[in-house]
């Protein structure tokens, strides 16, 4: 592996800690489990809580039977929505009230919506007693639930977290026109669930009108703004903590019911309560990745020059939002093509809301883009890469800007070589090992860079026996991705600290604000941010120190002063200066406290930023069976500055991963009658395990990208799905000759098909 170098020069001390493999600085937390995640937080007298959920799709609650659950030992209330408490529901922050299901009318707009909560003394009783509320209804009617069927229904959405829903440049049919080869396909990819190994998890406890809420969240300035719009409290009155998540990938971005249920039920019981939802209802009151049905059609001359590109996208939704799949959006910056139409259009069902999900859009958009491209290489009796290379994107097709920075090319060249693409056989079903049939397939990967405002506060200390300690705090989120680790390799370079004098601290809404932990963002905002507060931070002890009398560099230019391994010095002359501990012992307190906002500037405007990728598939399918092993995957990323050699790898191969189970396992599956979910467990909702994955071999290119924010960085959260799954599908069909078109690709979709 490519180790990433300095991009910027953020590193003064001998041994910079940016780029290096460190080790996860709350790695021990972890496996020793003292970690202490939200459902873990010991609370005196708390009660548990329990929801019941709807068993039909749609209707209303005519009659709700509570006695039973009433006369369990230790149930302490039961919630419906005949005395749930009136709530403001109003939309503060950026996100609105509409996917909430908080027992506020008798309205069922989905199976499995909270329709009652049981609270009780212990999880056990409060259980138990959930399953002997007795719901009835009324009003209901067939539900809506095939998208394929109702897609005639699909309108387009407002512009949302996607963009438009619409991309138009050129001239679509004349390019077609142009064309002398083209590929007319349908992509299909299902719901798919998010699965993280911590479930939503919450505790709430008031304390007057202020309320805490222990919660598994990607975001705790959103999670406390929804809150204080549900209650109709001020921002200020309530706090979202949430200092380890155990998997989030999209799911715990938004705040879904179960967080105000909590805090409603705590208000009611006047005592704490802990909320953590069923494995089976993952699937149900919270959001998971749409299904999508994908229409691609290429044209292109005989020299696989691409004349049209046309991507038209279909994803559900429900009754009650507009969450978008944007699927297309990967198509309008991937190849240079002068013609193209990109449209999402979403079709209402009775289903509860989807929401994002690891590369919400360019996963299953790279699937079907990436699909059609190999079909196209194929008509053209091209290689794939050539076809790629043949429309590289010299500059974004869409917008025209330069890119920040882009390696694809080198990604190809890298990813290639490693994998032995060129000895392949082109023809299909030309490697075989006796009834094992070998394919190798590639596909583009690609994920934008997205960046936004941050703040971030430094406090700089020194204790008697001059110990230099460094606390930065952000509200910020590390999800199981190494950001607690990076944060501090940031500070500690930037304040000329070893990481061991800094102590990194997220996850506390009362921090300085960090956006949500998505679009792989918070690597570029936060870590911007807290470089940008602990640069702040030296610069000031600079300051102080030259207008200092007491200092040995008092006078100096602050230009000539360098500040490493915990000293001032005059550079050049490093024996003339003073320990920061020296410095910090003359100020009030013995410490100083800086405090920055960091937002994205003209760069926004001026350039296009997205990390690019190349993946490489190596299957091998039984020629009887129709089973399908993947012993190699090869990757190659060009993502900017690599912060972390072993967290962004480890990232990146959680991406590919997923891309395993999406390509070959996972599928959400909705029973057509009842609109409930029929897999929604780990028993029936496959996800790869240890035996599924062969070799990874990823590679991070050291990409210098001197626009995309101050660090340098892209984002490794997400690249790693995109991509995969086509690569997968096309190595599939160059070992079978069966183009799978809809997701997952299992043995039935394959096997009887073979032409080989
Ligand atoms: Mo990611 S799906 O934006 O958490």
């Amino acid at each position: 592996m490519t180790l990433s170098t300095n991009a910027r020069d953020i590193v003064t001390g001998a041994a910079p800690s940016v780029g290096a493999p460190m080790d996860r600085v709350d790695g021990r937390l972890k496996v020793t489990g003292s970690a202490r995640y939200a459902a873990e937080f010991p609370m005196s007298n708390i009660a548990h809580a329990v929801i019941v959920t709807s068993t039909v799709p749609v209707g209303r609650v005519s009659a709700i039977d509570t006695r039973a659950a009433e006369a369990v030992t230790g149930v302490i209330r039961v919630i419906t929505h005949l005395n749930a408490p009136k709530l403001p529901m109003k939309k503060v922050g950026m996100f609105g009230t509409n996917a909430l299901s908080l027992m506020q009318d008798e309205r069922v707009r989905y199976n499995g919506q909270p329709v009652a909560l049981v609270i009780a003394d212990t999880l056990e009783r409060a259980t138990d007693a959930a399953s002997l509320v007795k719901v009835r209804y009324s009003g209901t009617r067939t539900p809506t639930l095939d998208m394929h069927a109702n897609k005639s229904t699909g309108y387009a959405p407002p512009p949302g977290f996607g963009g438009q829903p619409d991309s138009k440049r050129g001239n679509v049919q004349a390019g077609l026109a142009q064309a002398e080869v083209k590929v007319d396909a349908q992509y299909k990819t299902p719901i798919e669930n998010h699965n993280p190994m911590e479930p939503h998890a919450t505790i709430a406890a008031w304390e007057g009108g202020r309320l805490t809420v222990w919660d598994a969240s990607q975001y705790v300035v959103g999670a406390r703004d929804s809150l204080a719009g549900v209650f109709g409290l001020t921002p200020e009155s309530v706090r979202v903590v949430s200092h380890f998540v155990g998997g989030g990938f999209g799911c715990k971005g938004l705040m879904w019911s179960q967080v105000p249920l909590a805090a409603m039920a705590a208000r009611e019981v006047s005592r704490p309560v802990k909320l953590v939802l069923t494995r089976r209802q993952m699937y149900g009151p919270v959001g998971a990745r749409p299904q999508t049905e994908q229409h691609v059609v290429l044209g292109a001359k005989r020299d696989g020059t691409l004349t049209a590109v046309r991507h038209d996208s279909v994803s559900h939704t429900s009754r009650f939002e507009d969450y978008t799949e944007s699927c297309a959006n990967v198509t309008r910056i991937l190849y240079a093509t002068p013609n193209q139409v990109t449209t999402h259009r979403v079709v209402k069902l009775d289903l509860g809301a989807p929401t994002f999900q690891r590369a919400p859009g360019e996963a299953p958009g790279t699937f079907a883009l990436e699909s059609a491209m190999d079909e196209l290489a194929l008509k053209l009796g091209m290689d794939p890469l050539e076809l790629r290379l043949k429309n590289y994107a010299e500059r974004d097709p869409e917008s025209g800007r330069p890119w920040s920075s882009k390696s694809l090319r080198e990604c190809y060249r890298v990813g290639a070589e490693k994998f032995g693409w060129a000895r392949r056989s082109r023809t299909v079903g030309g490697m075989r090992e006796g009834d094992v049939l070998v394919g190798h397939g590639m596909a583009s990967a690609t994920y934008p860079t997205y960046r936004m405002p941050a703040s971030a506060s430094v406090r700089l200390t020194a204790d008697g026996a001059g110990a230099v300690r460094a606390l930065v705090q952000t509200a910020a989120h590390d999800l199981g991705t190494g950001a607690y680790t990076v944060m501090t390799q940031v500070a500690a370079d930037a304040l000329g600290l070893a990481p061991e004098q800094v102590r990194f601290e997220l996850g506390d809404s009362r921090m300085p604000p960090s956006p949500v932990a998505g679009g792989s963002m918070t690597t570029a905002s936060t870590g911007s941010a807290v470089h940008a507060a602990c640069m702040a931070g030296r610069n000031k002890l600079i300051a102080l120190a030259i207008a200092d009398t007491a200092s040995p560099i008092r006078g100096a230019l602050a230009a000539a002063v360098s500040a490493a391994e915990g000293r001032l010095f005059l550079t050049g002359e490093p024996t003339k200066g003073e320990s920061y501990a020296a410095l910090l012992r003359r100020q009030p307190n013995g410490m100083m406290d800086v405090r920055v906002d960091s937002t994205p500037g003209a760069e926004l405007a001026a350039y296009a930023m997205h990390a690019f990728g190349a993946v490489f598939a190596e299957v091998r399918v039984d020629r009887e069976l129709g089973e399908i092993r993947i012993p190699r995957i090869v990757a190659a990323y060009g993502a900017g500055k690599i912060l972390n050699a072993k967290t962004a790898r480890s990232q990146l191969e959680g991406g590919i991963v997923w891309g395993v189970g999406m390509a070959l396992h996972e599928e959400t599956l909705v029973d057509r009658r009842t609109g409930r979910y029929m897999n929604a467990d780990l028993g029936e909702y496959h996800v790869p395990v240890h035996a599924d994955i062969g070799m990874l071999d990823v590679t991070l290119l050291d990409e210098v990208d001197p626009h995309v924010n101050p660090i340098g960085v892209k984002g490794v959260g997400e690249i790693g799905i995109t991509g995969v799954a086509a690569a997968i599908a096309n190595a599939v069909y160059s070992a079978t000759g069966v183009r799978v078109r809809e997701l997952p690709i299992t043995l039935d979709k394959v096997m009887g098909e073979m032409r080989v």
